[in-house]
């Protein structure tokens, strides 16, 4: 085999690799050393701006498998038939912290599958909780703010985390969740991955229903305590990854099964919950999981920079059968998204490998922009309509129509017979174990004993009452007994 030489971006072969040129043995740089100019220009754009949320995490390719007909539901052609594969990408990720964060912390993951369907890609951006903190999109930047690290301190402050949570009382729900024994997934293995909000499928037939996402891990759930936590942190800050990368590398591929709630769309009017609130969940006994496919894992990025940073999903990427629900929370997800991608990779990121359909032709009039590499043939018009046989509309929407009602306005979130910001907390609380309720309470209490503030920490102890007074009272007690030591 004969040696591969090294070349510079333009391909010339490079002399020395070890010396720059210089003027005279000694003397100060040349100008005119191409190759020690370009090294160094390259290396200082070697970063993009990171994500900002869900900067750290790990990817991986694989398929779902279709299991079960769920063509009564939904026309989407990738669900269409039971044996059916469809290639995808998976990104898991932790939320708060920057690219660099460690793995193991106590945090929501984030579970986003890009599936290269025959009708375009379809990205389902999810979480490994069933809900989330707020459900008004306009909360959510002051969220990330008070999440991430103070702008003076540098780090994560407990005053900040506890100060918002303190204003969302709708939080209690999430925070009840992550403060418990799921809130630090072993691996990225052992955890399950929700749609979260409701979304809308849509038959051949045109008639809607909603549903929410389970993807239920085939591994079994593990999950860490939070001493277990920062034992592994100390030793390998990169845990996720490093398991999720030799599992695969070993052939032990992860697999979910996918299952959904399925709710008839002229139900959701008067279900005692409001279904388009993200801080609820659908109770098994109202809506049972309907079993859909399975998601294997089977295969690692060759590289993380290409595969795995410049991946960018984004949640109004749907395909014919599923289309969004009023969720005041997806709504808004459904412009950041992209508009994230265009600051972070530029308007032309969909024709990047990982983001690029697989299965499906773009075909359309969108043109230029930085480094635009897709182009149609000389003679295609650019402009719609013409009259030369140029991509054209369908006149088919993906999604039924949703009805809507009333006045604009800046309204909160309609309450349904049985909502308000506690009761499903409560719930929760309620089913845990004595043992489970035990390490819930002295989780939260680790975080809240260290606010600096009475009303903040009152605040926060009142949600916690407010959905279960037992909940509250343990609480209360754990953050004294901790403030006194
Ligand atoms: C209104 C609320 C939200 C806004 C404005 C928002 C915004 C963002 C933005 C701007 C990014 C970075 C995207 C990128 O640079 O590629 C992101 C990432 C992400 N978000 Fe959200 N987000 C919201 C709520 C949620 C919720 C409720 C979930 C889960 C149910 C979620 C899951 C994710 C995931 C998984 C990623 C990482 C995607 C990846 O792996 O590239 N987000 N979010």
């Amino acid at each position: 085999m004969s040696k591969r030489v090294l070349t510079t971006e333009s391909g010339a072969p490079v002399a020395d690799n070890q010396n720059s040129a210089t003027a005279g043995v000694g003397g100060p740089l040349l100008l005119q050393d191409q190759h020690l100019l370009e090294k160094l220009a390259r290396f200082n754009r070697e970063r993009i701006p990171e994500r900002v949320v869900h900067a750290r995490g790990s990817g991986a390719y694989g398929h779902f498998e279709v299991t079960d007909d769920v063509t009564a539901w939904t026309k989407a052609a990738f669900l269409s038939e039971v044996g059916k594969k469809t290639e995808l990408f998976l990104r898991f990720s932790t939320v708060a912290d920057s690219l660099g964060g460690a793995d193991a912390v106590r945090d929501p993951r984030g579970f986003a599958v890009k599936f290269y369907t025959e009708e375009g890609n379809y990205d389902l951006v999810g979480n490994n909780t069933p809900v989330f903190f707020i459900k008004d999109p306009i909360k959510f930047p002051d969220f990330i703010h008070s999440q991430k690290r103070d702008p003076f301190t540098g780090k994560q402050e407990p005053d900040n985390v506890w100060d918002f949570w303190a204003h969302a009382p709708e939080a209690t729900h999430q925070i009840t969740w992550l403060m418990g024994d799921r809130g630090i997934p072993a691996s990225y293995r052992h955890m399950n991955g929700y749609g979260s909000h409701t979304y809308q499928w849509t038959n051949e037939a045109g008639e809607a229903f909603f549903v929410k996402y389970h993807f239920k891990t085939n591994q079994g759930i593990r999950s860490l305590s939070a001493e277990q936590a920062a034992e592994l942190v100390g030793k390998d800050a990169n845990s996720h990854q490093t398991d999720l990368l030799q599992a695969i590398e070993r052939g032990v591929n992860p697999s979910w099964t996918l299952y959904v709630q399925v709710m008839p769309a002229a139900e959701a009017a008067d279900y005692r919950f409001n279904p388009f609130d993200l801080t609820k969940v659908w109770p098994h006994a109202d809506y049972p999981l309907q079993r859909v496919g399975r998601l294997v894992l089977d295969r690692n990025p060759d590289n993380i920079f290409a595969e795995v940073e410049q991946a960018a999903f984004s949640p109004n990427n749907f395909v014919p059968g599923i289309g969004p629900s009023p969720d005041k929370m997806l709504q808004g997800r459904l412009f950041a998204y992209a508009d994230a991608h265009r600051y972070r990779l530029g308007v032309n990121h969909t024709q990047l490998p990982v983001n690029a359909p697989k299965a499906a032709v773009v075909d359309n009039y969108g043109r230029d922009g930085f480094m635009a590499t897709r182009y149609g043939s000389r003679h295609d018009k650019n402009y719609e309509p013409n009259s030369y046989q140029g991509p054209a509309q369908t006149d088919t929407p993906l999604s039924a129509p949703l009805a809507v009602q009333g006045w604009t306005g800046t309204h909160e979130a309609p309450l349904h017979t049985k909502d308000d910001d506690f009761f499903q907390a409560g719930e929760l609380y309620r089913l845990m174990s004595e043992d489970e309720k035990k390490r819930l309470i002295a989780n939260i209490a680790g975080g809240l004993s260290q606010v600096s503030r009475e009303d903040v920490i009152e605040k926060n102890i009142a949600h916690f009452a407010a959905a279960d007074p037992e909940y509250g009272r343990r609480v209360a007690e754990a953050v004294n007994a901790l403030r006194e030591d």
